[in-house]
């Protein structure tokens, strides 16, 4: 079986998932990274496509669900969805499903995973012991999940309590792309590593200094992989421990565009 592994990551969870998961499906697995996937003729030939990517604001990201539309056009596939999030999926994997149906097609299959938060606008970055046992129920949850997904399990995605927060979803999508509008730069050394990390490309360096664009996803990756800390939430981050996927080495962040 071929299977097409379409991801979105900021901070490299969803990335580093994605990776385990074609090393544990094997020959035949590809990854695709959503914001390069400009001709979905590409996904031609694979019989199971996937989405893996972060809970933002108890939902998908903007960017995914753009993609899951245009995934209209392609027909009698095995569709699976796999989500991390950091401590409440609500019914992230539901609305995910919504996005498929909206396309007229079917999530087949979906799971979500517990991984390290990143949101540290508001939460914190887990202890170090913590993200360790992150890492070890994800090795094996994904072991199962490549199985299911082999033997094209069904698992049609129903509602759930957390649906209750689809206002809270719809409502905080909306302004999650003003997220780098909120940021301060303060003690930028001209480095250029945000402009590189950035995956949908929102960062251009002007005069050795970040420049934002309005394409922001609010990933945080920028904000995260700044070796001075020079980026911030308004006050909201400062002195705020930062995280990167500690399995996925900065340069290969960088690489992904
Ligand atoms: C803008 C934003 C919103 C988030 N919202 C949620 C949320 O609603 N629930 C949750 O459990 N985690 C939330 N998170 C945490 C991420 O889902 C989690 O850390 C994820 O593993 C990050 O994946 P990545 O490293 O691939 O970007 C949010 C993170 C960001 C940046
Ligand atoms: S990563 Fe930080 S120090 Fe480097 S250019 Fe961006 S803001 Fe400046
Ligand atoms: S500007 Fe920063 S927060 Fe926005 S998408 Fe780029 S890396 Fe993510």
């Amino acid at each position: 079986m071929r299977t097409a592994i379409c991801y979105f990551s900021g901070t490299g969870n969803a990335y580093a998932l994605s990776k385990k998961l074609a090393e544990e499906l094997g020959q035949g697995s590809s990854l695709f990274a959503i914001p390069e996937l400009f001709d979905l003729r590409s996904l031609d030939g694979y019989d199971a496509i996937g989405v893996v990517c972060p809970v933002y604001s108890f939902g998908p990201p903007s960017i995914v669900k753009k993609f899951v539309k245009r995934l209209a056009i392609i027909h009698d596939r095995y569709f699976f969805g796999i989500m991390c999030y950091g401590k409440m999926s609500a019914a992230a994997l539901y609305l995910l499903s919504n996005e498929f149906k909206a396309s007229g097609l079917t999530l087949n299959y979906g799971a979500t995973i517990k991984m390290p938060e990143n949101y540290i606008v508001a939460l914190s970055i887990p202890s170090e012991n913590e993200i360790e046992k992150q890492f070890t129920d994800m090795d094996k949850a994904v072991v199962q999940i490549a199985a299911d997904i082999k033997a094209q399990k069904q698992e049609p995605i129903g509602w759930s309590f957390g649906a209750l927060f689809t206002p809270f979803y719809n409502n905080a999508n909306k302004h999650i792309s003003d997220t780098s509008k909120n940021f301060k730069v303060t003690g930028c050394i001209g480095c250029g590593t945000c402009e590189s990390v950035c995956p949908v490309a929102n960062i251009i360096m002007k005069n050795s200094m970040p420049e934002f664009g309005d394409i922001c996803e609010g990933c945080l990756a920028c904000l995260h992989t700044c070796p001075e800390s020079a980026i911030n939430y308004n006050n909201k981050t400062v002195g705020k421990k930062r995280y990167i996927n500690p399995r996925i080495p900065l340069n290969e962040l960088k690489k992904r565009l």
